[in-house]
């Protein structure tokens, strides 16, 4: 029997998914070559918990890292959020004008125009932050990375707005949805807000002659977002 790990490719052989992330040509990969190296620390003076499995760290452990992780965190959050944005940049559209990084600028900077505030701004900049890598599901994706930083008011329009969307894709033929959907939540608080949203700026977003802010003029807005005490923060 051979003693190959299962996930490293045989010589010659592809190791991944055949695509490098991004670019969209054929790779041959083999293993990375990081076995047995540590990932940096963020600051110089951190220290590395010594134990590699959860049931045996210490307390001493966890106060180490419970430590570390604030400031990490507040570091390194909107940093990733960003990342996530922008990695998008240059994807490619499947028929609109603009692609969906595009969108979501341009949606930032019409809410921006229109005078709404900072965080209903950076709500716009991140409300299809998931559309192409979880696109049925993508207004729950961005609820879930701003929950614990954001209104009520604007957490429920992220959870509902592709729903509200739907009276604005009437002209879909055969369409397998009710455009008015958004009835079941007549009357409620957040109604007139997400109808509101999805109007003036969502469903408006994707004109590639629309004088659109860049990422960089979002940046500062979406970090200090991210610098809001969060209501929950995970263990491990
Ligand atoms: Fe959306
Ligand atoms: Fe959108």
């Amino acid at each position: 029997m051979s003693d190959r790990k299962a996930w490293a490719p045989e010589m010659g052989q592809s190791g991944d998914t055949g695509f490098d992330i991004g670019e969209r040509r054929p790779t041959k990969t083999t293993a990375d070559n990081r076995c047995g190296d540590r990932s940096p620390l963020l600051e110089a003076d951190w220290r590395y918990i010594e134990t590699t499995e959860l049931d045996d760290l210490s307390a001493e452990d966890w106060t180490l890292l419970n430590r570390q992780r604030r400031p990490y965190y507040a570091d390194e959050q909107a940093r990733q959020a960003l990342r996530f944005l922008s990695c998008s940049e240059h994807d490619r559209s499947f028929g609109y004008q603009i692609n969906n990084y595009r969108h979501c600028l341009q949606t930032a900077t019409m809410a921006h125009n229109a005078g709404e505030d900072e965080e209903t701004v950076v709500v716009a900049l991140l409300h299809d932050i998931g559309f192409v890598a979880c696109p049925d599901s993508h207004g729950e994706f961005a609820a879930s990375l701003l929950a614990n930083y954001i209104s009520e008011k604007n957490l429920w329009m992220l959870r509902h707005h592709a729903i509200f969307q739907q009276i604005h894709l009437a002209g879909v033929p055969d369409h397998g949805f009710d455009p008015d959907e958004r009835e079941r939540w007549r009357g409620h608080p957040f109604f007139e807000w997400t109808a509101n949203f999805v109007d003036r700026y969502d469903q408006r977003a994707m004109c590639p002659h629309y004088d659109t802010a860049p990422l960089s003029f979002f940046e500062p807005m979406v970090q200090r977002l991210f610098a809001r005490p969060a209501r929950t923060l995970t263990v491990d």
